[in-house]
């Protein structure tokens, strides 16, 4: 914390920066009013408020981000920022899941000495919780019905207008599905890697059945119950393979979901290392926010069973709903469905795996080379 501000070589009395002026403690310690005598609603009100400024560094953090992917190529050296605002935000909803605990600290008869006191207020109207869904990539279409109307309709005019302005801007989504589309590597020279994969998972799956319709120790009915479990694999494959974007069931553009595909299978190369973990971290924050809205569920129905929510849904039933629906990066989760052993993985050509490689040697004086991890770097002059 600094003791003195630097603003001025020799600051005045009043110029001087305390603990308590930098974070402005008058202003936030003053916030804190809760409107019955019930013990439990200061817990309540602080909760909500750290929640609140917890969301407020998420947003900030998906500044930098999104800032960072607005751009037409993302240098390395952003991609560590990248990185690094997905892993703070989601350690950030780790600690928000674990907060709830907190709250169950109060009985839900205590919870009934003040949770008449805001009516028809509730945590439905956090702008910023709605900012986060919109500015990640929910869209209106893909959320759970709430009392047949627009989740819009419950908040303030001025947070609605706020909330629509947030939805004309890029969502995080299709920035990365924009980024991964420009994914070097994945066509290079005479390299494709939709055609090598493709050939491999024809060769795998011909491969498979082929053994299971030569062993000879399988009843009939576990043989039909392979067989039935080769089509439908193979089923997945020829959606990902067919030809048109329009009927996939992803929301990435094709060239996006092939190089996720190709990120996750080639991640051991050392240039998708760090896009590797962007593409993990992104299925972290999908995750932990999946797993806080299910937590907050059961925290509801601890606390008021099956009553309706003070903002009028039906309380856990719909809070259980959205943990399962308002997924945002289902699609890097369905890439599992296409991976492949890396013994049936196509070999990547020389010229690729080179340009993928981390280089320590000078080239004018060339004494000597580090090879990559891969393997992959010469002994030169
Ligand atoms: C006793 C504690 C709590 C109870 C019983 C509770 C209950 C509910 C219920 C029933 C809803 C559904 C909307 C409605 O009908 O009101 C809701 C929504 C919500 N609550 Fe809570 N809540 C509690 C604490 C919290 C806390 C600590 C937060 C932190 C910010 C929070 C954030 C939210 C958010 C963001 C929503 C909107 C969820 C969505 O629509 O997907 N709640 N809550």
């Amino acid at each position: 914390m600094p003791a003195k501000s630097n603003r001025s070589a020799e600051p005045t009395k009043s110029d001087e920066l305390t603990y308590k002026s930098y974070l402005d403690l008058d202003t936030l310690l003053r916030a804190q009013k809760p409107v019955s005598a019930a013990h439990d609603e200061m817990m309540f009100v602080i909760l909500h408020q750290t929640y609140e400024l917890w969301f407020k560094l998420m947003l900030f953090e998906l500044d930098r981000i999104q800032g960072v992917l607005s751009a037409r190529t993302v240098a390395d050296a952003d991609l560590r920022l990248l990185s690094a605002g997905l892993s703070r935000s989601v350690n950030i909803m780790e600690l928000l899941i674990r907060q709830l605990a907190i709250m169950e600290t109060m009985t839900p008869l205590d919870f009934l000495d003040f949770r008449h006191v805001f009516r028809s207020a509730s945590g439905f109207q956090s702008l910023q919780f709605r900012e986060l869904e919109v500015r990640l990539g929910l869209r209106p279409e893909e959320r759970v019905g709430y009392d047949g109307k627009s989740f819009e309709n419950f908040l303030p005019d001025e947070d609605r207008a706020a909330l629509h302005r947030v939805m004309k801007q890029p969502a995080l989504i299709d920035q990365v599905g924009a980024w991964l589309a420009r994914t070097p590597f994945v066509e290079m020279g005479g390299f494709s890697f939709w055609k090598s994969y493709r050939k491999a998972v024809v060769e795998m799956i011909g491969h498979d059945r082929a053994a299971i319709l030569r062993n000879r120790h399988m009843t009939a009915a576990a043989r039909e119950m392979e067989l039935g479990k080769l089509h439908n694999m193979q089923a997945q494959f020829d959606l990902l393979f067919g030809e048109g974007e329009e009927e996939l069931p992803w929301r990435f553009p094709k060239k996006a979901l092939q190089a996720a595909l190709f990120i996750n299978l080639y991640r051991d190369q050392p240039a998708l290392q760090v896009p590797f973990r962007v593409l993990s971290s992104l299925m972290d924050l999908d995750e932990t926010m999946a797993l806080w809205r299910y937590r907050h569920a059961l925290m509801a129905q601890r606390m008021l069973g099956t009553k309706m929510g003070s903002g009028g849904s039906t309380g856990h039933e719909y809070l259980a709903a959205t943990a399962s629906k308002h997924r945002i990066f289902r699609d890097l989760f369905a890439l599992s469905t296409f991976l492949i052993p890396r013994s049936k993985l196509p070999k990547l050509p020389a010229q690729v795996a080179d340009r993928m490689a981390f280089k320590y040697w000078d080239e004018k004086t060339a004494k000597r080379s580090i090879s990559s991890r891969t393997g992959s770097g010469k002994l030169a002059g």
